[in-house]
């Protein structure tokens, strides 16, 4: 069995980046190193990722939006998680299931037990070992990301982005309390450093709990 990492933050908190930034330490220190991220990961929960985005589908229920994303899931850990972990593997993924109870519990208003349910459906079993939690203010976060949406020419991945601020205030308190209630799985990265210093903080700490023998398996 490989190491199983997930990142998450709000919008514009520089996950994306430092998830790159590990993905490359990794693979130089010889680590197998399989990047994906949610929703998304494979061709079909990609095409949910395009209905989940779209701006246009701002009518979108949210009971519809977790059985969406719980379908991407089911998808992609079947296509490419456990697939990668069963090679030995060090997986890293952009976003997982907490970012289902963080958007879609506290964001949202959707019900814990429901949302416990469906991603357990969904993970066969799978849980990350290790999350990285980039921290960041969503007024700061927000406003890079509407940036990089105005900036960038591929599609406009924007519905949420387009959500009230105090959503994605709720959000962040969502995953601060997911940090505290699974403390020894999290790791708390304040997002307001500067990107190299965040970086080398994630692979200190990473490279102290990845076990060894995973090294240049195959
Ligand atoms: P991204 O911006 O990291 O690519 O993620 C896409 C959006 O999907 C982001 O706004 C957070 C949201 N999201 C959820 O609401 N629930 C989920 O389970 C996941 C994985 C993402």
């Amino acid at each position: 069995m490989g190491y199983f990492i997930t990142f998450e933050g709000v919008e514009g908190s520089g996950k994306t980046t430092q998830i790159k930034l590990l993905a490359e330490r990794l693979v130089a220190h010889d680590f197998n190193t399989t990047l994906t991220r949610e929703p998304g990961g494979c061709a079909i929960a990609d095409k949910i990722r395009a209905i989940l985005l779209d701006a246009e589908n701002r009518d979108m229920s949210p009971m519809t939006e977790l059985m969406l994303y719980a379908a991407a899931r089911s998808q992609h850990v079947g296509d490419i998680i456990v697939p990668a972990l069963n090679l030995g593997n060090v997986v890293l993924c952009d976003r997982f299931f907490d970012a289902t109870t963080a958007y879609q519990s506290f964001g949202r208003g959707i019900d814990r037990g429901a949302i416990d349910t469906l991603n357990s459906l969904a993970c066969q079993g799978v849980a990350p070992d290790l999350t990285i939690l980039i921290d960041c203010d969503p007024s700061i976060g927000l406003a890079r990301a509407r940036h990089r949406i105005e900036t960038s020419s591929g599609p406009r991945e924007e519905r949420f982005e387009l959500e009230e601020l105090a959503f994605h205030q709720r959000v962040r308190e969502g995953y601060q309390r997911l940090a505290m209630e699974h403390s020894h799985r999290f790791i708390v990265i304040d997002g307001n450093e500067k990107a190299e210093d965040i970086s080398t903080m994630i692979a200190v700490q990473v490279l102290a709990r990845i076990p060894e023998d995973l090294r240049g398996i195959r």
